[in-house]
């Protein structure tokens, strides 16, 4: 095993919460799938709108919890030294985890009732994806202060500051100072959505999209030895396109819900160029794995920082253009295309990079010296993934483009239009795929697991190829 940091140790405890995290959230997630079936199933007990705030809550919060052991497992190689409050950043993850616990069960035992300020403070908020009563908000900013100030005095600290490290520091106050954008409570709807958006939008498209910029960064330059001039000049490239795209794109979501019309025009235009850092991302993906012929000492970790690289640029770039233009967006908005997009675009960019960093920290653990980290079954969970995810998505834009032609374009957007739709085998049949799919999903996580508690430890049965 190589030498571990106190830093790195931090690292290991969130991605361990994080991979279970993983697990809970396709479960809550093949629960609701199932309930698009048989709307009965456990209502009363678990009904879909709990199974679906449990699905995409727990995603949140995984995927977060990944981004900060990410952080926290760099954070020695780019600063020369460990981090400065251990305890503490270990006491943050504590809390952290306790707090998320508490959330979720409190979710699972008070499931309906009236809305009041105590619901809003030890309930829920009733914010999509970001739920969580104010109370553990308020929790969740302290913690990621101390995360905050972590890595800025270990930073400090050290006698150099990279430009990973620079954009990284920036890049987390706007993260972080978003999230407060989502706490204010306003009775009046389209003001509560336009904060909202800040925080979702803002997040996915701007300051998560820049933080695995640096990760994806920091991952090419350590699984193939990409020099840290060429990382840092696409990275400066990237996160000028990401935000001069991503902040006014935020008027996607502003077509329709009683904001001013100006949006339609600022939205339109600027959230049709934010695949255009994406494309970057992918050849600059692509020409460093070609100029090392995929030569490299952690296979798994490269394969999913291609599969991260395709993943945004199709996920995000691709299927998010596909309904981004107001005239198209009139027709589709809220249908199952939005579903398609979004767990394409989540999977793509986000769950990837988070598997890249558990294969370079199991590299570490395992094969610190060679050989090259390899298996049978990282292929096998790989392949089931994609196949998976694909089929589930594949199956969603079916259901999304009936909806669209037949509720919308076709009907008219009545409510008997949309019941007409519900009950069209286009959009049926497809939800029924999505169940199957996500079976094979599921199957292929556990198939991951036992890649992730097996890879590395067998005798070398490759030799160690690059350096
Ligand atoms: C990794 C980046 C991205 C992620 C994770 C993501 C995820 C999502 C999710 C989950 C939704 C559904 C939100 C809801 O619950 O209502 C959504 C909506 C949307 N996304 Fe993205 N997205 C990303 C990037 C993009 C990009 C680059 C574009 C445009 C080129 C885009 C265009 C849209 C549009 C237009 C909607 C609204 C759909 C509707 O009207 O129903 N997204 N996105
Ligand atoms: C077994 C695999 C999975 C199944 C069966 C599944 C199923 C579902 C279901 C039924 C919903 C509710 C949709 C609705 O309200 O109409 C949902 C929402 C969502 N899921 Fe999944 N999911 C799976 C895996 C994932 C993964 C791996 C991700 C990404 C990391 C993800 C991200 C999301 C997001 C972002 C939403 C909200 C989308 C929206 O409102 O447009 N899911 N999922
Ligand atoms: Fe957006």
């Amino acid at each position: 095993m190589g030498k571990l940091y106190e830093s790195q140790k931090i690292a290991i405890l969130y991605f361990s919460v994080a991979i279970i995290l993983f697990g809970a959230q396709i479960i809550f997630g093949l629960l609701a799938a199932y309930q698009y079936i048989n709307p009965n199933f456990l209502y009363g007990i678990m009904p879909f709108s709990i199974a679906r705030m449990l699905h995409i809550n727990a995603m949140v919060v995984w995927l977060l919890m990944g981004f900060i052991g990410s952080i926290y497992w760099i954070l020695p190689y780019e600063t020369g030294r460990d981090v400065v409050g251990a305890k503490l950043g270990k006491l943050a993850w504590f809390l952290l985890t306790v707090a998320v616990g508490i959330v979720v069960l409190v979710y699972i035992l008070k499931q309906i009732g009236s809305g009041n300020t105590f619901t809003l403070w030890f309930i829920t908020e009733g914010r999509e994806y970001i739920e969580a009563p104010r109370w553990a908000d308020i929790g969740i900013v302290l913690v990621m202060l101390i995360i905050y100030f972590n890595v800025a005095m270990t930073v400090l600290k050290s006698d150099k500051i990279t430009g990973l490290m620079g954009v990284l520091l920036i890049d987390l106050v706007a993260l972080a100072g978003l999230y407060v954008a989502g706490m204010f409570f306003t009775p009046n709807i389209t003001k509560d959505q336009f904060w909202w958006w800040w925080v979702i939008h803002l997040w996915v498209e701007a300051t998560w999209e820049v933080l695995v910029g640096v990760l994806m960064g920091w991952a090419l330059m350590h699984v193939l030895g990409t020099p840290r001039k060429i990382i840092e000049g696409w990275l400066y490239l990237e996160v000028l396109l990401v935000f001069g795209t991503g902040i006014l794109g935020l008027g996607h979501h502003y077509y329709w819900i009683g904001t001013p019309d100006y949006w339609l025009g600022i939205g339109g235009f600027f959230s049709s160029l934010e695949p255009i850092p994406l494309v970057a991302m992918v050849v600059h993906a692509v020409y460093d794995a070609g100029v090392h012929k995929l030569q490299t000492v952690n296979r798994p970790a490269l394969f999913w920082i291609l599969l991260q690289a395709f993943g945004n640029f199709f996920g995000a770039g691709v299927w998010g253009f596909m309904h981004t233009l107001p005239q198209i967006n009139l027709y589709s908005h809220g249908t199952q295309m939005a579903a398609s997009h979004g767990h394409l675009a989540f999977f793509g960019a986000y769950v990837a990079t988070n598997i890249v960093f558990v294969y370079i920290i199991l590299q570490h653990l395992r094969a610190p010296d060679g050989p090259v980290l390899d298996s049978k079954s990282w292929k096998i969970a790989y392949v089931g993934m994609i196949l998976s995810m694909f089929g589930m998505v594949g199956a969603l834009l079916v259901a999304g483009f009936a909806q669209t032609f037949l509720e919308r374009a076709v009907g008219g957007a009545t409510w008997q239009d949309y019941i007409m739709a519900q009950l069209h085998p286009w959009v049926k049949v497809p939800l029924k795929w999505r169940f199957g799919f996500g079976l094979l999903f599921f199957l292929s996580y556990l198939v991951l697991i036992y890649d992730l508690v097996t890879i590395g430890k067998k005798k070398p049965s490759t030799e160690l190829k690059a350096g």
